[in-house]
């Protein structure tokens, strides 16, 4: 009865996680879609706590305790370091199916009930379990900057890392074919621990929130071979909901950077781009709050271009005040979102939505650029590489065939940052050249403050 009453709830789990990356897709829902998730995981652990094979719950609350230790703080994270606290979550949840992929082998050993099959799927949990648990540390290390950020490159790296590949899949059939060569298991554990490692040093920082995405995928993929271990069906559902997921974002995250899976797990981005960080010695033409204030005053269209800088000086609650001090006179305002705006994808939305900009306002990179020759005013705060023209025209440039918003052709050009510093890919950016371009520079929270009390008149009265 006990178990028909778990089947039940996993059931009503497995909708609740479908259902919640449905609505997670559509920001009107996404919220609701946050709520079906925390269901159905509650579900998941109320479903498995009630399991007729439990004999004690002393360790179970331990790892609860502990989980919780661990889990709690790392909610209170920045969202500029979320991407690096996903890798984490990835790399517990890559070691939480290696070490219970080890228990189950080495518990059937004794037993003597190591079938192919069991063996099978237990060698795919181990490495992709394994693989994300030392990948994603690595990576979430590069976001921080534990680590160094840039790749590090050697001879013959690809062809090391694909015979380590290999040979731990080798041991892993080998074991298939014998399951009770147990002296292999660890050998195939400590290559797949190498191996996640090795897998991530080459990648730079650019492609590191694609390559977390792909190390998501694999943590599903290791969990789905878990369910076929543990025989258990939401996990195996769960877990390929989690795989598919992962692959799908990876493959967006891509195509919007204009780079091809082998290119990010094996281009060496970080190289490319110092190349291109030449600085060059060109005149720009800067203005001050108040100019900027003006030449917004006279727009009919303006079309807010936010990137990576306004998440840094967390400006989004100015920006929400401007759009308000422009609507209010009767100007069109729309924001351009870029896909790799930021550090994550949705970046910019949370940000907006956060600062209750309607939604309706946020236009997509593909539906706005053929608008920007009739824009007036471009506003870009703290933008870089998702504006450079380079990427349309400059084969030699290490963005090209990026898709990037066409703000260049709009009439003129505001763009707020702190210094002619580049942006995350390390290059120039032309824009900033270009005779209908003014720069406003400083903290974007600050200049778009600036802008809003000389449009609200409040600096005048100072
Ligand atoms: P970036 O190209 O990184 O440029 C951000 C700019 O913001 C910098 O030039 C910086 O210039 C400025 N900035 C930083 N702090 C600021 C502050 N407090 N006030 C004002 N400006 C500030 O950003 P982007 O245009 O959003 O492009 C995103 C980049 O990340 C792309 O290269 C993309 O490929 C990469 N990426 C994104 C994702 C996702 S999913 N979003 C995934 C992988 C890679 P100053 O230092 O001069 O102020």
């Amino acid at each position: 009865m006990i178990a028909q009453t778990t089947q039940v709830i996993y059931l009503i789990s497995t909708a609740f996680f479908i259902l919640s990356l449905k609505w997670m897709s559509h920001p009107h829902t996404a919220r609701r879609g946050v709520f079906a998730g925390i269901a159905a995981m509650g579900a998941a652990i109320a479903g498995t706590l009630l399991h007729p094979g439990i004999e004690s719950f002393t360790w179970i609350m331990v790892a609860f305790v502990l989980g919780s230790i661990i889990g709690v703080p790392l909610s209170w994270v920045p969202l500029t370091a979320v991407p690096q606290r996903t890798a984490l979550s990835h790399a517990f949840g890559g070691l939480a199916a290696g070490l219970v992929g080890i228990a189950e082998y080495f518990l059937w050993y004794q037993e003597g009930e190591l079938s192919s099959f069991r063996v099978g799927a237990l060698v795919a949990e181990v490495i992709l379990g394994f693989v994300t648990f030392t990948g994603s540390l690595m990576a979430a290390g590069k976001l921080q900057e534990i680590l160094p950020a840039r790749p590090i490159i050697y001879r013959n790296q690809n062809l090391l890392n694909l015979s380590l590949f290999a040979i731990a899949i080798v041991v892993g059939i080998i074991l298939i074919a014998s399951p009770e060569k147990w002296y292999l298991f660890p050998i195939m554990v400590g290559l797949s621990l190498l191996f996640g490692v090795l897998l991530i040093l080459p990648i730079g920082g650019a492609d590191m929130p694609t390559v977390i995405s792909l190390l998501n995928s694999y943590a599903g993929l290791s969990a789905v071979a878990m369910g076929f271990v543990l025989e258990n069906k939401l996990l195996i559902t769960a877990g390929a909901l989690d795989g598919s997921s992962g692959l799908i974002l990876s493959i967006i995250m891509c195509r919007a950077m204009n780079r091809s899976f082998t290119n990010v797990l094996f281009g060496a981005f970080g190289q490319v781009q110092a190349k291109g960080a030449v600085a060059e010695q060109r005149a720009v033409k800067s203005a001050t709050a108040e100019d900027g204030a003006q030449i917004l005053e006279a727009a009919n269209l303006v079309v807010i271009v936010p990137g990576y800088g306004m998440a840094v000086a967390q400006a989004q609650h100015r920006v929400h005040d401007l759009y308000e001090q422009l609507t209010k006179r009767g100007i069109d305002v729309r924001f351009a979102i870029h896909p790799v705006a930021g550090r994550m994808p949705g970046h910019m939305n949370v940000l907006l939505a956060e600062a209750e900009i309607p939604y309706e306002k946020l236009v997509e990179m593909d539906s706005i650029n053929p608008d920007f020759p009739q824009v007036d005013v471009a506003l870009v705060i703290g933008a870089n590489d998702v504006v450079n023209p380079a990427a349309r025209h400059d084969k030699a440039s290490p963005i090209y065939g990026m898709p990037i918003l066409d703000v260049d052709r709009a009439k003129t050009v505001l763009a707020i940052k702190r210094s002619m510093n580049p942006g995350f890919a390390g290059i120039e950016n032309e824009l900033y050249y270009s005779d209908n371009t003014l720069m406003l520079f400083g903290d974007a929270k600050n200049v778009v403050g600036d802008l809003v009390k000389h449009l609200s008149g409040e600096a005048s009265m100072h």
